[in-house]
C-alpha cells in the first residue's frame, strides 16, 4: 500500500515537474539568450543573419494572422516585427484593450508557434501612419504634459505603458529566455529626427528612455532607431530605403536595419507608390554584402487602417504599402517570390557571413566591388546543411553603375553584372542569385464580382459588372445639420477641435448666429461685394453651412480659408463643421498640434467693418447623431427611422445609407467597391471598415515604365495617375456571415449607393519567364547530391515555378512557348523559335495543381527547337478556386 501511495505521489510529482518544466521552458523554443557583438545578434550563442517581416497586427484580423505568418515564413522570414499601438491598447486611461485585432499576446504566440522570432517595437510613440502616432488623445489632457521630452507627466505615462507591455510579455513567457519568440525590443522611434527641437531636454529624454527600458529587466537587447546618440547598451539602428552604408555608433554594436521601406504609404488624392523588387533586392543584398546582420521589411504586409486608425494628414484606409503580401493577404508577385529567392541566397551564405568578423573588400572596377566572407578559425559553429568546403567562402559582387552592365573578374572567373545589381555567390564561385534577374512568377490580380471571362487589362483591374451591385434595396436617413442633441454647449470664442472631440469622432459642429441688416444688404449690392468668411488656418476639412445649406468645403493642412457667403436679411445660422481625417502622426510637439482652426476667424465685408468670430458665442456639438446612436450596429440600426431610397433619387449630402447583402461564395478576400460614393465612413455588421473618399490622383507623374535602376524615392515609380486613389475597401471574411450582412454608410458629399458592389480579390493570372541561362532553383543548393559533390550545381537547370494562392489550382495554361517568345505577361507571343511541345509539356506539369515547376531546358521541353540560340520559356497560367472546379479535376 505504502509503495503504491509512494508511486502515486511520485507520479504526481513527475507530472508537476513536467508541467513546471514545460511552463518555464515556454511553448515555442528551448529557452535561449540573446546578446550581440559588432557583427550580429547572438542567439543561443550563435551569430545569426536575420530577415524579418513587418506586420502590424491591428492592420489585419486575428483570422488573417496565421496565414500572414505562414506566408512570411514561406517567403524566408526568420522573424516578424511589429509596433505596439498605445491608443488601441489603452483607449481610455487605465482601461486596457488586448482583444480582437489588439490581441498582441495571441499574435506573438502565433509567431512563436510557427517557429519565427519576434521583434517588438514598443515605442510607445510609433509614427507608423497611425492615428496620432499611437498616442492616446487623452494624453494631451494631462496637466503640464509635453510629449517625448524630459517631462515628468509624460515620462510617467510612457513608463507605465512600456512597463505594462513588458510585464505582459513576461507573464505570458514570450521572451526568448523564457522559451518565447521575442528576441529584440525597441524604445522610442526615430527620436533622432526630433531631438534637436527639444534642446538639452531632448538629450536627457533619450538617456531616461534608455535607462527606463533597460531597467525593466526584459532580458533581451533594446534598439533605438535613427538615434545616433543611443547610449551604450542600446543598439542604434537604421530606417531607410538603403542602409548599406550604416554604421552604428559603437564598434561593439551590430548593423541592424529596422525599417527597409519596400514601398510607401499614400494620401487621399495621391498616386500609388511602387518600389520595384529589383531595386529592393539590390538594397537588401548590399546591406548584407557590406556587413549588415538583421533587416526588417517595413512592411512585409501593410494591411488596412480599419476604423479611424489612419494617421495624417489624410492617409488613406489602405496600408498596402506595395508590400510583398498585399492588403488582402495575397502574395504580391513577383515581389514576394523574388525576395524569397534572395532570402534563400543570403541564407546559403549565412555560415560564412557569421564566421567572418568583417568582409574582405575587393575593388572590381570603377563602380564594381566584391565583399568576401571567409569562415576562419573563429567559426561560431553555425550549423547549416552546407558541407565544409562549400561554406568556407561566400561573396557578393555588386555593380552600382545605374546604366551599364559590367563584366568583372573575380577569383579568376568572369561574371556579368547587370546595372544596379548584386550577384550572390554562396561558394565564392557560382552565382546563386542576381538581384536584377527575376525568375519568380508575376501574378495579375483581379477584383471582381465572380468568375468572369478572360481578363484583358494587364494590371490590377476591376471588372465593372452592372449585375454586381450589392442590392437594389437601400434605405436612407438624413443626418441633421448642426446641433442634434441636448449634449451641446456654448462658449465665447473658438475652442481647439481635439480639446472638444477628444477624437471620439471626426466631426465637430460649431454654430453661431449672424445678424444682417438692411444696410448691409444694400452695401453689398451697391458695391457688388459679398461678405467673406476668413479663417487664418484650418485642417483637415471644413464644411460651411448657411441656414442649413452647404455652401462651401475646404480641404487642407493648415490652410487659409476665404469663403464668400450670401446672407439673408435678419438672423442667419452660420454652421462650421470641422473634420479630422487622421490625426498628425509625425513631428515634434504633437501635443500642441491639435486640429480645427488656428488664428482668427472673422467675417469681412460688412458695412460696419469686420466681425470677429473668434470672440463670438459658439454652440458646439461633437459628432454625428447616427454615430452616437450607433446606427451602424446590428443592434441599434433600427433606431434611425430609415426610409426606402428611390432608385432615381438624387445624390444627397450628409446622409446615412443602409442595405443588406450576401457574402460572395468562396474563400477569396472581399472588397467593397465604393467608387460611386463621395466621402464618408462605412461599417459592415458593426465593424468599421474605415474612411472612404473618392479623390483622384493627379494626371501626371506616373512613368510609362518603371526603371528600377538608381536610387529609389517614393515619387519614382508611381502608378494610378488620374484615377481615384482608393475605390476598394477590404472587408475581412471573418466580419461576414453568409447572408444578411448589414452595410451602413455615412456619406458627406453625395454618391450613388446603388452602384456599390461587393467584389472578390483574386490572383487570377500567373506568368513567368525564365531563360536557359537563369540560375538553378535556390533549393537545389541544399540537394544532398549537390552537397555531397555528386552533382555540380552548374549541372542543374533552371525552372519555371508557378503557384496559385491556397485553395486555388491552375485550370489552364493560356500560353507557353519555349524558344524566343516576345512580350510580357498577358501579351506574350511566339517568336521565330518556338518548341511545338511547349504547351503540352507545361499543361501536363501544371494543370489541376496548386503549384508546379517545369525545367527550362531542351530535355525538359522535349527537344531543342533552335540550336545555338539562347532560349526562354514564357508561360501564362490561369488560377481558379479549386471548389469551383470540383475534386474530380485533381
Ligand atoms: C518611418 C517611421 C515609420 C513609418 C515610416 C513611413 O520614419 O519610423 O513608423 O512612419 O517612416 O512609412
Amino acid at each position: 500500500m505504502v509503495g503504491f501511495e509512494n508511486k502515486a505521489v511520485l507520479k504526481l510529482l513527475l507530472v508537476y515537474l513536467f508541467i513546471q518544466f514545460s511552463v518555464t521552458c515556454g511553448n515555442f523554443f528551448q529557452p535561449f539568450n540573446v546578446t550581440y557583438d559588432h557583427r550580429a545578434l547572438i542567439i543561443d550563442g550563435k551569430r545569426r543573419m536575420l530577415i524579418s517581416g513587418g506586420i502590424h497586427y491591428p492592420r489585419a484580423t486575428p483570422q488573417m494572422w496565421p496565414d500572414l505568418i505562414a506566408k512570411s515564413k514561406e517567403g524566408g522570414a526568420d522573424a516578424i516585427e511589429s509596433y505596439t499601438f498605445w491608443n488601441g491598447h489603452e483607449p481610455v486611461k487605465g482601461q486596457y484593450n488586448f482583444e480582437g485585432r489588439f490581441d498582441l499576446v495571441k499574435f506573438v504566440k502565433l509567431v512563436g508557434d510557427s517557429g519565427l522570432y519576434f521583434l517588438l517595437r514598443i515605442g510607445p510613440y510609433v509614427c507608423a501612419e497611425w492615428n496620432f502616432g499611437g498616442f492616446p488623445v487623452w494624453l494631451r489632457d494631462i496637466p503640464g504634459i509635453e510629449f517625448r521630452t524630459d517631462n515628468e507627466p509624460f515620462k510617467r505615462e510612457m513608463q507605465r505603458f512600456v512597463t505594462k507591455i513588458v510585464d505582459l510579455m513576461r507573464e505570458e513567457k514570450l521572451f526568448s529566455w523564457q522559451g518565447g519568440p521575442i528576441i529584440l525590443l525597441q524604445i522610442e522611434n526615430e527620436y533622432g529626427n526630433m531631438e534637436g527641437s527639444y534642446g538639452q531636454k531632448g538629450k536627457e529624454y533619450v538617456k531616461w528612455a534608455a535607462n527606463m527600458a533597460l531597467g525593466l529587466g526584459a532580458g533581451v537587447p533594446w534598439v533605438m532607431c535613427k538615434q545616433t546618440d543611443a547610449p551604450d547598451d542600446i543598439i542604434d539602428t537604421c530606417n531607410n530605403y538603403y542602409c548599406d552604408g550604416y554604421k552604428p555608433n559603437s564598434p561593439n554594436k551590430p548593423t541592424i536595419w529596422t525599417e527597409d521601406w519596400d514601398g510607401w504609404y499614400t494620401t487621399w488624392g495621391g498616386r500609388l507608390p511602387h518600389r520595384p523588387v529589383e531595386d529592393l533586392a539590390f538594397a537588401v543584398a548590399r546591406f548584407f554584402q557590406r556587413g549588415g546582420s538583421l533587416m526588417n521589411y517595413y512592411m512585409y504586409f501593410g494591411g488596412t487602417n480599419f476604423g479611424r486608425t489612419s494617421g495624417g494628414p489624410f492617409y488613406i484606409t489602405s496600408y498596402d504599402y506595395d508590400a510583398p503580401i498585399d492588403e488582402y493577404g495575397l502574395r504580391s508577385e513577383p515581389k514576394w517570390g523574388h525576395l524569397k529567392d534572395l532570402h534563400a541566397a543570403i541564407k546559403l551564405c549565412e555560415r560564412a557571413l557569421v564566421a567572418a568578423d568583417s568582409p574582405q573588400y575587393m575593388k572590381l572596377g570603377p563602380k564594381q566591388e566584391a565583399h568576401v566572407y571567409w569562415e576562419n578559425a573563429h567559426s561560431t559553429g553555425l550549423n547549416t546543411n552546407l558541407s565544409e568546403s562549400q561554406s568556407t567562402c561566400s561573396a557578393f559582387l555588386a555593380n552600382i553603375d545605374e546604366h551599364n552592365t559590367a563584366t568583372v573578374t573575380f577569383r579568376g572567373k568572369s561574371y556579368s553584372l547587370p546595372p544596379w545589381s548584386v550577384s550572390i555567390l554562396p561558394d565564392c564561385s557560382n552565382v546563386a542569385f542576381n538581384t536584377a534577374k527575376v525568375g519568380a512568377q508575376t501574378a495579375m490580380k483581379v477584383v471582381e464580382y465572380a468568375s468572369s471571362p478572360k481578363i484583358s487589362a494587364p494590371e490590377l483591374v476591376m471588372t465593372k459588372n452592372e449585375a454586381s451591385s450589392i442590392t437594389e434595396s437601400w434605405m436612407s436617413v438624413k443626418e441633421p445639420i448642426g446641433i442634434w442633441s441636448e449634449n451641446n454647449f456654448t462658449v465665447q470664442g473658438m475652442m481647439e477641435h481635439l480639446k472638444v472631440t477628444k477624437d471620439e469622432s471626426d466631426y465637430l459642429w460649431h454654430m453661431t448666429r449672424i445678424y444682417v441688416s438692411d444696410d448691409d444688404i444694400a452695401f453689398w449690392e451697391e458695391n457688388q461685394v459679398s461678405p467673406t468668411l476668413v479663417i487664418d488656418s484650418m485642417r483637415d476639412v471644413l464644411r460651411v453651412f448657411i441656414n442649413g445649406k452647404l455652401i462651401g468645403s475646404i480641404t487642407g493642412h493648415w490652410v487659409k480659408v476665404v469663403q464668400p457667403i450670401q446672407f439673408q436679411q435678419g438672423y442667419n445660422d452660420l454652421i462650421l463643421l470641422s473634420q479630422t481625417v487622421g490625426l498628425q502622426n509625425y513631428g515634434a510637439f504633437l501635443e500642441k498640434d491639435g486640429a480645427g482652426f488656428r488664428g482668427q476667424t472673422k467675417l469681412t465685408g460688412f458695412k460696419n467693418g469686420d466681425i470677429d468670430l473668434s470672440k463670438a458665442s459658439w454652440i458646439y456639438q461633437v459628432g454625428l447623431k447616427g454615430e452616437f446612436q450607433k446606427i451602424f450596429t446590428v443592434e441599434e440600426n433600427e433606431k434611425a427611422g430609415w426610409t426606402e431610397l428611390k432608385l432615381d433619387s438624387t445624390p444627397s449630402t450628409f446622409t446615412w445609407y443602409k442595405a443588406y447583402f450576401d457574402s460572395p461564395d468562396g474563400s477569396e478576400p472581399v472588397a467593397l467597391d465604393l467608387g460611386s460614393m463621395g466621402k464618408g465612413q462605412a461599417w459592415v455588421n458593426g465593424h468599421h471598415i474605415g474612411r472612404y473618399w473618392n479623390l483622384t490622383a493627379p494626371k501626371d507623374g506616373c512613368p510609362n515604365s518603371c526603371n528600377y535602376r538608381g536610387a529609389y524615392g517614393s515619387n519614382k515609380c508611381m502608378t494610378n495617375c488620374g484615377k481615384p486613389t482608393q475605390t476598394w475597401y477590404h472587408v475581412p471574411r471573418s466580419w461576414l456571415q453568409e447572408s444578411n450582412n448589414l452595410l451602413v454608410i455615412f456619406e458627406e458629399t453625395g454618391g450613388n449607393p446603388f452602384e456599390i458592389s461587393v467584389k472578390l480579390r483574386e490572383s487570377r493570372i500567373l506568368c513567368a519567364q525564365v531563360s536557359e541561362s537563369h540560375y538553378p532553383p535556390l533549393d537545389q543548393w541544399l540537394n544532398p547530391d549537390v552537397i555531397d559533390g555528386k552533382v555540380s550545381i552548374n549541372d542543374i537547370r533552371p525552372q519555371i515555378r508557378l503557384q496559385c494562392e491556397d485553395g486555388h489550382i491552375i485550370s489552364s495554361i493560356e500560353f507557353a512557348s519555349y524558344g524566343t517568345p516576345h512580350g510580357s505577361c498577358q501579351n506574350f507571343s511566339e517568336g521565330n523559335c518556338h518548341s511545338p511541345n511547349s504547351l503540352s509539356v507545361v499543361s501536363k506539369a501544371c494543370e489541376g495543381r496548386n503549384s508546379c515547376s517545369v525545367e527550362v531546358s531542351n530535355s525538359g521541353l522535349g527537344g531543342d527547337p533552335c540550336r545555338g540560340v539562347l532560349k526562354t520559356l514564357a508561360v501564362e497560367a490561369r488560377c481558379v478556386s479549386s471548389s469551383t472546379i470540383g475534386v474530380s479535376q485533381f
